[in-house]
């Protein structure tokens, strides 16, 4: 294993310009409207090994699955769409091939063909074989709403509306619905809101999940339904798991919290404790939770950082860089999101390609 990577370090680089792509597949009756793969670099052929010992065949590690759930086209969401997919893309696992699953409605899906285009991604190379797969959710709004609103309804007589328990947009609880689009070869998805990014290999995280195969979702010490990681077969036993919860009360406990996707994520924590992970205070550096003095220096007090999430720009139409402060007054913590936010894509491009 040793001398194989040693050798894999200095096999010469194949060239750059393999594009396996894929259109208009269909996987359980959902059209993928945008599908292709980042070529990864060859790990067997184009180098004379005939002078090594027989290998013994490889095991693979499993693939990790990321997934977004995008709605509308509001273009400062998409903006932190972009720097979060940049941050996940250039922390790829590096013994992992990596899978990027985007939930979305129509619209997202007109923003997102943009987004391709400009960032060039059918192009790139990379370490492991990186499949980004887009799926079209709006033909499932409706059923989505049904699930949704029969989870409240018999706990909260108030709500009427999806739109009194949404935000305003359905896409929050996309992550909610993973598990009827993602293929069944998924086995966990961590979901990622747009206002995340990662800073460290994700290959890191996926053996944290391993090594807790069963619970039913992974989250920090702050219970931000904002960075998570869930058991794809299991998802529906979260929702069925809320419903019995005496969501009210445990509501009230979060001194009266928003009706929200979160609040079906903690209502499963207070119940069933033992079914969730608690990932560590790194995997869990969210801007509302960590600001607080009492947790400087960061470096110090969270030496092993795994994400940094901003989480403060609420409605705004504009990204998070442009509709708050926090980079700026904190510069040495959440402002390190700044690199992902300006790092162009033919760098990124590079970065990707330098890691072969
Ligand atoms: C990644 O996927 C490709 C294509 O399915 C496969 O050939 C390769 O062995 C996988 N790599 C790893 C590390 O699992
Ligand atoms: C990508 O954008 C360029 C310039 O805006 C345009 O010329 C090209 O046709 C677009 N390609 C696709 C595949 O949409
Ligand atoms: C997405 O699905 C909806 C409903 O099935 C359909 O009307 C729409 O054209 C699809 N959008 C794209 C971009 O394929
Ligand atoms: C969530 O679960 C953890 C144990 O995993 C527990 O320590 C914590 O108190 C729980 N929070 C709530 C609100 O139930
Ligand atoms: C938005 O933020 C970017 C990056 O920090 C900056 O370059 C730009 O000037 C800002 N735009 C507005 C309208 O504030």
């Amino acid at each position: 294993m040793t001398m194989n990577r040693l050798l894999n370090r200095h096999r010469p680089s194949p060239g750059y310009a393999f594009v396996k792509a894929l259109t208009a597949i269909v996987i359980l009756s959902v059209v993928i409207q945008g599908s292709f793969y980042l070529s990864s670099f060859s790990q067997t052929g184009r180098f004379d090994d005939s002078f090594l010992p027989p290998e013994k065949p490889e095991e693979h590690l499993k693939p990790s699955h990321v997934a977004f759930g995008l709605s509308g086209n509001n273009p400062g969401f998409f903006d932190e769409f972009e720097v979060a997919l940049k941050s996940v893309l250039l922390n790829a696992p590096l013994d992992r091939n990596l899978s990027v699953h985007i939930l979305a409605d129509n619209d997202a899906l007109t923003a997102l063909n943009d987004l391709y285009n400009k960032t060039d991604l059918a192009k790139w190379v990379s370490r492991n074989q990186i499949q980004i797969q887009s799926y079209n959710v709006s033909s499932r709004l409706k059923d989505m709403e049904s699930v949704i609103m029969h989870t409240w309804e018999p706990h909260f007589p108030e709500v009427k509306t999806l739109w009194q328990v949404s935000f305003h947009t359905m896409g929050t609880y996309f992550r909610l619905f993973a598990h009827w689009f993602l293929p069944a070869t998924a086995e966990y998805v961590l979901y990622m809101d747009t206002d995340v990014t990662i800073l460290a290999n994700l290959g890191e995280l996926w053996q944290m999940i391993e090594a807790k195969p069963d619970v039913l979702f992974h989250w920090g010490r702050g219970m931000c339904a904002g960075f998570l990681a869930m058991k794809v077969s299991r998802i529906d036993e979260i929702w069925a798991l809320a419903r019995k919860a005496p969501l009210a009360e445990i509501r009230k406990k979060g001194r009266n919290r928003g009706i929200d996707d979160q609040l079906i994520f903690i209502a499963v924590n207070e119940t069933h404790p033992n079914e969730v992970n608690r990932l560590p205070d790194g995997y869990d550096l969210t801007h509302s939770l960590k600001w607080h003095s009492s947790n400087y220096p960061y470096h110090e007090v969270y030496p092993e950082a795994f994400m940094l999430h901003h989480n403060a720009n609420g409605n705004s139409p504009l990204p998070y860089w442009n509709s708050s402060r926090i980079i700026q007054q904190h510069h040495d913590s959440w402002g390190l999101m700044e690199y992902y936010i300006h790092l162009p894509w033919t760098w990124a491009r590079f970065f990707a390609r330098s890691q072969l």
